[in-house]
């Protein structure tokens, strides 16, 4: 799997890379948002290249993105020994890898994620792709970067509510990998975390469990936690004028499925009620009672689920997890209004 290297400044990452082969060129990717906050610190450090710029917004993660792509790169006349570094967040990452592994039937490509999120989870997995026709990541390919080059001193131009949502993936992998890891992280508000060690943390375990599990026929399955109900939560307020951040979605979920955890036995209730109380001060409510319909509907449609049933993947004790748990509606109900009882 691919080498991940991670330095505060991007400086020595960029020196690293430039000792790992020789590239016909070198182009650079990035969005109208890291243009401007990120690029600056990189631009003095590279050699000659070109540089290109996407719309900002995954509802510029489409097809017609990816031609303009093409389309420059065919202008730049690049080669097949030709070297594309995308630096953004998790679209520009997603779709830049897309577009440089498929010209000319790929070429190398390195990821300088500037998200929180984009370096603890989009980071990892080789996962590449667009949206298509309403359906999130329906067009794709795997593709491991030749290097992911995960700079902290990005963060510092990022909004908090995008570090805040970032940092749910965090507490998630924390949750369901490393107890003590999550004493040290609920020790201290988010505005305190040391992002390097975390970020360390969670690439480490989760290339751990892509290496020990490619084709997501078990373990890892135990990277939905909180994604269950968080992912029927972001679709059920994609529509509306609160839209949810990915990790505001994911936050609420691990709450609820903490509790049914709980209910079930697998987590005792002190653990659930620290859980309850980090995520409490960490995230803001969301009003979860005009949408449990909508939202156990949309869990039963999940395509992860087996005849008909709702699986989940839960905690067993903090730092340890089960997939394929199998939770019934009223479940999700009871545990719907735990969280609201939490949040008054
Ligand atoms: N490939 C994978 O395994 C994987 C995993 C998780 C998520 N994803 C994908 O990632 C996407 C979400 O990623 P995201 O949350 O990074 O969103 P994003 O790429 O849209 O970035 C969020 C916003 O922050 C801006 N931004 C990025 N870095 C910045 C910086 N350093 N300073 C200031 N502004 C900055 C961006 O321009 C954008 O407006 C989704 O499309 C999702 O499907 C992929
Ligand atoms: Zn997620």
């Amino acid at each position: 799997m691919t080498h991940v290297s991670i330095d505060r400044q991007p400086l020595p990452l960029i020196q690293l890379l430039f000792t790992l082969k020789q590239w016909s060129s070198v182009t650079v990717l990035t969005d109208t948002n890291t243009r401007l906050h990120c690029y600056p610190l990189i631009r003095p450090h590279l050699p000659e290249h070109h540089l290109l710029e996407m719309e900002a917004g995954e509802e510029h993660k489409n097809i017609d993105t990816c031609m303009q792509v093409w389309q420059r790169l065919t202008e730049f006349n690049l080669d097949r020994h030709a070297l594309m570094i995308v630096l953004g967040g998790g679209v520009a990452g997603d779709l830049g890898g897309f577009c440089a592994a498929t010209f000319k039937r790929g070429i190398d490509f390195v990821l300088m994620p500037t998200t929180l999120l984009a370096q603890v989870d989009a980071s990892v997995g080789g996962k590449l792709g667009i949206d298509f026709q309403g359906f999130k990541n329906h067009i794709g390919v795997f593709c491991e970067p030749i290097v992911t080059l995960i700079s902290t001193g990005f963060l510092s131009t990022l909004p908090e509510r995008e570090l805040r949502s970032g940092f749910a993936e965090i507490i998630k992998h924390c949750l369901i990998s490393d107890r003590a890891m999550w004493e040290k992280v609920c020790s201290k508000p988010l505005k305190d975390q040391e992002w390097e060690p975390l970020i360390e943390h969670s690439v480490k375990f989760k290339k751990q469990v892509i290496e020990k599990d490619p084709r997501e026929a078990g373990l890892r399955k135990i990277l939905n936690f909180g994604h269950t109900v968080g992912h029927a939560l972001e679709s059920t307020f994609l529509e509306s004028a609160n839209r949810l951040y990915h990790g505001e979605a994911i936050a609420a979920g691990m709450l609820v499925e903490a509790r049914i955890a709980q209910q079930k036995s697998m987590l005792s209730a002190d653990d659930l009620a620290a859980i309850a109380d980090y995520l409490k001060r960490t995230y803001p409510k969301v009003d979860l009672t005009p949408v449990y319909n909508e939202v156990v509907s949309r869990m039963r449609q999940d395509k992860k689920n087996k005849d008909n049933k709702i699986l989940m993947a839960l905690p067993e004790g903090i730092g340890h997890a089960r997939w394929d748990v199998e939770v019934n509606p009223g479940e999700v109900e009871e545990a719907m209004n735990y969280y609201q009882v939490v949040y008054t």
